[in-house]
């Protein structure tokens, strides 16, 4: 697997990482053996970057991976805090945020935190500006190694690289969500922050994983956020309404060639971008990762099929897309 660079980090991460959200039971439930092959597989794949939340599975997430992280720390391993219910929406302290992360590295291990990422935490609390100068303490005292921010909006992506000290921006990214490319890609590189790209699959519609037969357990969030009343709008299926979603998958297939699906495509229309440095997609079985790593393996795909993927959502995609942009 080829690594890329993260911005001015000196850290390389692999071009595909592992989103951990599932670990956590955000997809239904989960075994610790179950998420341990995952882990497992990703690690046989090649796969050094693990991107977690202390959130996800209030901790199990980070717990889990932590216990593979006693077999096998060669591995990169970003986490996120601020949104846990003791700091969002509005009540973040230099204290407080420094418990969370400590929480963090308590599950995980090791001694100190490769990347720390702001966990979608709201507009007004990046202004004030006041959260980064924390951030750089906790850099210095070697709590953490990096920090970054995960956010929802162009906006907020802009505002946070204007912290000369940001290490990555993570964004949600795919052929149904592309303003990314447009607005934030370019001035990340000229500030040498790298770029996570999550999402990749839209929750699994872009793999084909989602069809209009398709049911989903109820503590999975593609069952009871589709229209992001426990969270964020844009993030469930990358903010589109389900049915139009599905509709626009039709749409899309017939853009591809035939002989690429359109799981391959997406992940080399990714990579195709030099700014992003790893896609982290989620996966619920371990042979999916294999896939994913395969798939980044491939050729790029054709400046012509570039084209027509960005016309196509700038006239059919984007006026459906829900939420922050
Ligand atoms: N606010 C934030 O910071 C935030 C928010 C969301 C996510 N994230 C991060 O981004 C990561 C990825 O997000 P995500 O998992 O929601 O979205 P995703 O990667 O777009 O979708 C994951 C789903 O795609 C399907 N899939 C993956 N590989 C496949 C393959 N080879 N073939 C067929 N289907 C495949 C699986 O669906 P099935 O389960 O149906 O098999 C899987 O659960 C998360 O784990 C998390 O680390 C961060």
């Amino acid at each position: 697997m080829q690594n890329r660079l993260l911005g001015k980090s000196g850290l390389a991460l692999t071009e595909i990482g592992l989103g951990c959200w599932q670990l956590g039971g955000d997809f239904g439930p989960i075994s610790e053996a179950d998420s341990l092959a995952i882990l497992d597989q990703a690690y046989q794949s090649g796969v050094r970057f693990y991107d977690t939340a202390d959130v996800y599975g209030a901790g199990l997430s980070e717990q889990v991976l932590g216990k593979f992280y006693q077999q096998h720390n060669d591995i990169c391993i970003a986490t996120k805090v601020g949104r846990d219910a003791s700091l969002f929406p509005g009540k973040y302290t230099k204290q407080g945020l420094q418990q969370g992360i400590e929480s963090s590295l308590q599950r995980l291990g090791g001694d100190s935190i490769d990347l720390i990422q702001l966990h979608c935490i709201p507009y007004p609390v990046m202004q004030d500006g006041e959260v980064f100068t924390w951030l750089q303490d906790f850099k210095q005292q070697g709590l953490i190694q990096h920090y970054g921010a995960s956010v929802e909006s162009m906006d907020e992506a802009k505002l946070c690289l204007n912290d000369p000290q940001l290490t990555s921006l993570q964004l949600i990214i795919n052929i149904f969500r592309q303003d990314a490319l447009s607005e934030v890609l370019n001035l990340a590189e000229q500030k040498n922050v790298g770029v996570i790209a999550r999402l990749p699959y839209a929750s699994g519609l872009l793999s084909g994983a989602v069809t209009a037969q398709r049911t989903f357990a109820d503590s999975d969030h593609r069952n009871y956020n589709q229209n992001g009343a426990a969270f964020h709008v844009g993030e469930t299926f990358a903010g589109l309404p389900l049915e139009k979603a599905l509709s626009l998958l039709e749409q899309l297939t017939a853009l591809l060639p035939d002989n690429r699906s359109m799981a391959e495509c997406t992940i080399r229309w990714l990579l195709d971008q030099p700014q992003i440095t790893s896609v982290i997609t989620g996966a619920s079985k371990p042979q999916q990762i294999n896939q994913n790593v395969t798939y980044a393996q491939q050729a790029p795909l054709s400046n012509e099929l570039h084209t027509r993927l960005a016309n196509f959502y700038q006239q059919h995609v984007s006026p459906w897309v829900r939420g922050n942009r």
